[in-house]
């Protein structure tokens, strides 16, 4: 009988079309749709937060300037890129981030543990003027981000917005979004809350320039977190999950 039908429909690409769709449909939504209903799709892992007002501020500019062209976010499990970037890239900790950076694209070197690998004055440098530090580098300038100012008024709804996808930003942090994007860049704020809501956040003097809050600060407080939320010193992936 299913010869006959299977026969029936090969005659027909029409028919034979339609019986393809539900086969790869059904196949489809039994992979997927299990998905949305378990609780650890993505493990949880101990340090991953949502970034502070100022890192989110400086991804976006990371985003506008397509810095994601030229650099990957994600180190691969990998020998040669595990002994060169560090711990590869486990996906809590880009959980909160969205759209991902991931990329694949590496015309520069990956990113995703950049964070505390040199202080804030060489990445303003080096942003300055890249091939200053590295005399072969391609990449471009971007010493105007020193000029801008951050404009700063909207960037509680930026923490809304990532809410609205998954982000588990509180009401506490959405209230204290712009007072917290300029205390992280202000040497002299007192950041004791910040820290208490932001753990490990870079916080002072990030552009050099004390006196105004630039789209330059922004963009190191992010660069300056990547990769430092987890804490993999001594400790097996195994311990890590929650
Ligand atoms: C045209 C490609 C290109 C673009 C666009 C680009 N970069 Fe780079 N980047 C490079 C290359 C090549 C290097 C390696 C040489 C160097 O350090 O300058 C690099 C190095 C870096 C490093 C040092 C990484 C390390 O581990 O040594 C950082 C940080 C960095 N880039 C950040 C950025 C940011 C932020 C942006 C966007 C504002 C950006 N890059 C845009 C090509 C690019």
């Amino acid at each position: 009988m299913f010869y006959r039908l299977h026969q029936f429909a090969e005659q027909r690409a029409f028919i034979l079309a339609i019986f393809i769709l539900l086969t790869v449909s059904v196949g489809g939504l039994v992979q997927i749709v299990p998905l949305f209903t378990i609780e650890n799709t993505i493990e949880r892992v101990q340090g991953v937060r949502p970034y502070t007002p100022l890192e989110l501020a400086g991804r976006n500019i990371y985003i506008r300037e397509g810095c994601y062209a030229c650099h990957s976010q994600q180190i691969r499990p990998l020998r040669d890129e595990v002994e060169r970037y560090g711990h590869y890239s486990l996906a809590a900790e880009s959980m909160y981030d969205h759209p991902f950076q991931w990329g694949s694209k590496r015309t520069g070197p990956d990113l995703a543990r950049v964070g505390g690998r040199y202080s804030n004055e060489w990445h303003v440098e080096h942003l300055i003027d890249p091939q200053a530090l590295v005399p072969p580098s391609v990449m471009p300038s971007y010493a105007f981000l020193l000029e801008n100012r951050l404009e700063a008024r909207d960037i509680a709804d930026h923490l809304r917005a990532n809410r609205a996808v998954g982000v588990p930003y509180t009401d506490e942090m959405i209230e204290n979004a712009r007072a917290d994007m300029i205390a992280q860049a202000d040497p002299n704020a007192d950041t004791t809350d910040l820290l208490a809501r932001y753990p490990k956040a870079m916080v002072g003097n990030l552009d050099g320039n004390a006196a105004t809050l630039t789209e330059m600060d922004a963009l190191v407080a992010y660069l300056q977190i990547l990769g430092r939320m987890v804490d993999f010193t001594d400790v097996r992936i195994e311990d890590l999950t929650q």
